[in-house]
């Protein structure tokens, strides 16, 4: 018998007890758990893309240990507090745009960044082959912006819903464009989402 679908389940709960701003922090903390040569880095350059409301940042700032962390979204992100830990910027924007683009390298001085994390997620239709392609199509875009802002040997962990077009993206386009190349589906994603998320560790410029 499937599980009904809990909005207020454990994860967040959880995010509601410490703090956090949605329950997406456990997704990212559980990556960078298991694949913890993401971020070794001391005072790292970091972009998150579909960084509304700010979970990913949370925990980025945690784990970052200073550096430039710079959240992109198409909403406006509520500023963070002011003992944030690393230096901290929040563009609304659209990460197809090449303004977008132009205003991270603003921020990190013409340098690129080390780790890239996409949350990006399509507004979803309901039919879920067009909700897919949607999400292959802003992974394709998350490709073209480590293009121009990933450092070579950078990581990346950007989300994915995983349908019919899928195995052909992961294998023609994701796969070989990094060193190492994981698919990984954390336990707080929800056992029936089609999301999980894909790893590059070593970006081969
Ligand atoms: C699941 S939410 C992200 C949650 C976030 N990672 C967190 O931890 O709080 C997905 C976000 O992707 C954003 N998004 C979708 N397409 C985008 C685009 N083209 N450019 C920028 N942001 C986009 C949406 O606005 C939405 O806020």
């Amino acid at each position: 018998m499937p599980k009904h679908y809990n909005p207020n389940d454990t994860y967040f709960r959880q995010a509601q007890k410490q703090g956090y701003r949605a329950r997406s922090a456990f997704k990212l903390k559980e990556i960078l758990k298991k694949f913890p040569t993401l971020l070794t880095k001391r005072k790292s350059n970091i972009l998150d893309a579909g960084a509304c409301p700010g979970s990913f940042l949370q925990v980025l700032g945690e784990e970052s240990r200073g550096g430039k962390i710079c959240g992109v979204d198409l909403q406006k992100i509520k500023p963070l507090p002011k003992n944030y830990p690393a230096e901290l910027c929040l563009i609304q924007g659209d990460m197809f745009d090449t303004e977008t683009e132009e205003a991270i390298l603003g921020f990190f001085g013409d340098k690129k960044a080390d780790l890239i994390t996409s949350d990006m997620a399509p507004k979803t239709s309901g039919i879920k082959s067009v909700d897919q392609w949607r999400s292959i199509e802003l992974n394709q875009r998350v490709l073209e912006i480590c293009e121009s802002l990933l450092k070579y040997n950078g990581n990346l962990v950007t989300k994915i819903f995983k349908g019919e077009d899928f195995e052909e993206f992961w294998v023609d386009e994701f796969r070989d464009r990094f060193e190492k190349a994981k698919t990984f589906k954390p336990r707080a994603c929800r056992d029936r989402s089609v999301e999980m998320f894909l790893i590059g560790i070593g970006w081969k410029g």
